[in-house]
């Protein structure tokens, strides 16, 4: 086929009428076109097969034409030339999550100030190509690999994915439900801003180990949102790389997403958990103000629950219309959680996996949350995840009460050996402390709902296409 051939189909292809097939026409333009000027030849069908010393030489005087075997032959050049790189890269095991991070640590995120950072493969900024993964450790990430390639050159022994897959990089644990959620918030931002798109895939990743799965009720919240089970990908040979005919990308969880834009996401997750559930949204049919000690049992939990239990349920008939509901994480069913925080305006929880449910609660709900002796100085600041999901979906934290009176350690406090100690450590109680505590928050709440004559709402935005 000549040049002039290959412009004019490609004219007439355009100029057709069906948008479907200009975009085809258009891909394929832009195929033929990379083709010929990446390579910069143009070659006799003869001269196969030549080597690239050899095609430059011939540069000067090119005849128009390109056969098709010429093409085969490039494709096939291309398709070889798909490079696979570690998942993990341990040239920045010392900062793991800054930037790039170690996770496909060669490519660069989307980063729109107050947005969610992704990458989206085929893209702009991969030049059309498909983003490829191999390999199945589930022990070291530096054994899985990634590359990107043309979806006319995919590599050797490749299958093509169709749909959309999220591929999803936790440096936690998908079992962990605040850790698992906080995974799972930045793809729901992205399918907000994309016509609530529905992925078809999930790959999941914790350093770039391959996972088969999460919790259950993190699962339930995803099946909830995407009105269908997540189907987790499992690879079945580590010579045979998938390519995804579309993929999204998220390793920084929240990081970079504005206040505004983590709010929509819980408004959505908030509003598609009852709605998955059938709970009932309107303000009669629950109490005027709902206060929830949610209980922990072994580490963590109250040393002597009927005192705490007492203490909450005296401040609690001091008000009308307060109603005190006891419940145990441990054995509610996701649906009985969802249901448990609508009733919720205050909630009473030790710190803890438990506390993620807060979310589900109706904005401008309270929380307050316990911790044993000794994590103030100990437990980092992933302690104060609940401070920050308070924040982040709209609740208010009330703050932390700490637990003076514990185990003790036979270390000075700011030993890092004392928080295995401490780690497990029950909760005590302070009757004064506790009772002042209910008495104020519960004061300001009856005070907020006096005044808000407008019911709260869940509070949506601006997004249309995702609302429910
Ligand atoms: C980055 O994301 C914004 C929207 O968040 C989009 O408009 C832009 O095209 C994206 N850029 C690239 C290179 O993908
Ligand atoms: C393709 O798969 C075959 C069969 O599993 C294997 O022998 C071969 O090495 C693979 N080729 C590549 C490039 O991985
Ligand atoms: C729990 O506290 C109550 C009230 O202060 C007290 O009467 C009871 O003995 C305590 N129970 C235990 C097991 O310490
Ligand atoms: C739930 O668990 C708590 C603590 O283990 C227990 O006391 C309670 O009886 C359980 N409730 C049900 C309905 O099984
Ligand atoms: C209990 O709390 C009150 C009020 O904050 C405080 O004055 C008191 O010292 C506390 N008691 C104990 C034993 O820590
Ligand atoms: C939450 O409380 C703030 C301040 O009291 C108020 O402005 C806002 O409207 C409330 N939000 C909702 C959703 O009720």
């Amino acid at each position: 086929m000549t040049k002039r051939s290959i412009s004019w189909k490609l004219v007439s292809c355009l100029s057709s009428t069906k948008f479907s097939l200009n975009v085809l026409c258009l891909v394929v333009t832009v195929f033929v076109i990379l083709q010929i000027w990446s390579f910069h030849i143009s070659l006799q069908p003869t001269s196969l097969p030549p080597s690239l010393r050899t095609y430059l030489n011939h540069q000067q005087h090119q005849p128009e034409q390109i056969s098709e075997s010429e093409t085969a032959y490039l494709v096939d050049k291309l398709r070889e030339s798909v490079t696979f790189l570690p998942l993990k890269d341990l040239r920045f095991s010392n900062k793991p999550l800054e930037g790039h991070t170690w996770f496909m640590s060669s490519l660069y995120d989307n980063q729109t100030k107050g947005e969610v950072q992704y990458q989206e493969f085929p893209s702009e900024s991969s030049k059309g190509r498909l983003l490829c993964l191999k390999g199945v450790d589930e022990h070291d990430g530096s054994w899985n690999y990634y590359a990107l390639a043309w979806p006319q050159a995919l590599p050797v022994n490749a299958s093509l994915r169709k749909g959309l897959t999220f591929v999803s990089y936790n440096h936690y644990n998908y079992g962990n439900m605040w850790h698992g959620l906080s995974a799972m918030v930045p793809f729901l931002a992205w399918s907000l801003r994309n016509q609530c798109e529905n992925p078809q895939t999930w790959v999941l990743y914790h350093w770039g180990e391959l996972r088969f799965g999460m919790g259950n009720w993190l699962s339930n919240i995803i099946s909830a949102s995407y009105g269908r089970e997540p189907e987790f990908l499992r690879f079945v040979d580590e010579n045979r790389p998938v390519c995804f005919e579309k993929a999204v990308v998220m390793r920084h969880n929240e990081g970079g997403m504005s206040r505004d834009r983590r709010m929509e996401v819980f408004d959505l997750i908030r509003c598609k958990a009852r709605n998955y559930c059938s709970i009932s949204t309107s303000e009669t049919s629950k109490p005027k103000i709902g206060m929830t000690l949610l209980m922990r049992t072994g580490p963590r939990s109250f040393k002597n629950e009927s005192a705490v239990i007492s203490i909450f349920k005296r401040e609690c008939e001091r008000v009308q219309g307060c109603e005190l509901k006891v419940s145990y994480s441990n054995n509610l069913t996701f649906c009985e959680q969802v249901e448990l925080m609508r009733m919720t305006d205050v909630l009473v929880s030790p710190h803890g996996a438990q506390l993620t449910n807060l979310v589900l609660m109706d904005r401008n709900s309270s929380v307050l949350e316990f911790y044993p002796k000794g994590w103030l100085k100990l437990a980092g600041v992933g302690q104060f995840v609940y401070k920050w999901g308070a924040d982040w979906s709209g609740m208010r934290h009330e703050g932390s009460w700490r637990d003076p009176v514990g185990e003790i350690c036979q270390f000075p406090d700011t030993d890092r050996r004392c928080m295995s100690v401490y780690k497990n450590g029950m909760i005590g109680y302070n009757d004064t402390y506790f009772g002042e505590w209910a008495r104020s928050v519960l004061g300001k709440l009856r005070e907020r709902k006096m005044e808000d004559v407008v019911e709260r709402s869940y509070g949506y935005g601006s997004i249309d296409e995702c609302r429910c």
